[in-house]
């Protein structure tokens, strides 16, 4: 039997794969969705939280980065594991030392393909598109204190028709990330 987890879920913006989560784990016997943060008090991702009934935090640059606030606000609220969906700043050192191999993020391409500093959003898919990709996909990895290059638990791949466009290429790779990302948290967190 698995220890209970209890996840936070970071994010910046719209959050629909964040939603997705709060979803899957609404009512699972083992893993709850404990608190959701953000730097962005605008970020749809926290109505989204809210709509759930999960306690939502705010944090400064300053906060994040120069102090163990936000560390303190993950340890009052027993979290065990931190996931990153669509969550821009880098983690910070403190972080990642009390959460080692607890932190996972998804990035919409195949890495070590088409990431790094810069690669998000649309700029992925159009990069995808520019290099004349017949394939890309999604990546699941552990974060370090590296973007994007902590080891990687999960790739799914889909097909890139040379009519495809970026958005059309990002509808298809966000449609495995809301099927993938959920069940791919709990098979990680279960391990
Ligand atoms: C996703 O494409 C994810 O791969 C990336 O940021 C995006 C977040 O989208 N890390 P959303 O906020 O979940 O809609």
């Amino acid at each position: 039997m698995n220890q209970p987890a209890r996840i936070a879920v970071f994010l910046s913006g719209n959050g629909s794969n964040a939603e997705k989560i709060f979803s899957y784990f609404k009512d699972h016997s083992s893993i709850k969705v404990g608190l959701v943060l953000s730097n962005n008090s605008g970020a749809q991702g926290l109505q989204r939280a809210i709509k759930f009934n999960i306690p939502t935090r705010i944090f400064t640059r300053n906060q994040f980065r120069e102090s163990d606030e936000v560390l303190i606000w993950l340890k009052e609220a027993e979290i065990t594991h931190i996931v990153l969906a669509g969550f821009l700043w880098m983690i910070p050192i403190n972080l990642i030392k009390a959460f080692p191999n607890r932190i996972i993020n998804i990035h919409p391409a195949l890495l070590p393909k088409f990431g790094g500093k810069g690669m998000y959003g649309i700029k992925v898919h159009e990069a995808v598109k520019a290099a004349n990709e017949t394939q890309t996909g999604i990546t699941l990895h552990e974060v370090n204190e590296k973007y994007d290059e902590g080891k990687i638990i999960f790739q799914t791949t889909c097909n890139v028709l040379p009519t495809d466009t970026p958005f059309l290429i990002a509808e298809k790779v966000q449609a495995l990330e809301h099927t993938h990302y959920p069940p791919e948290i709990e098979k990680w967190v279960n391990q």
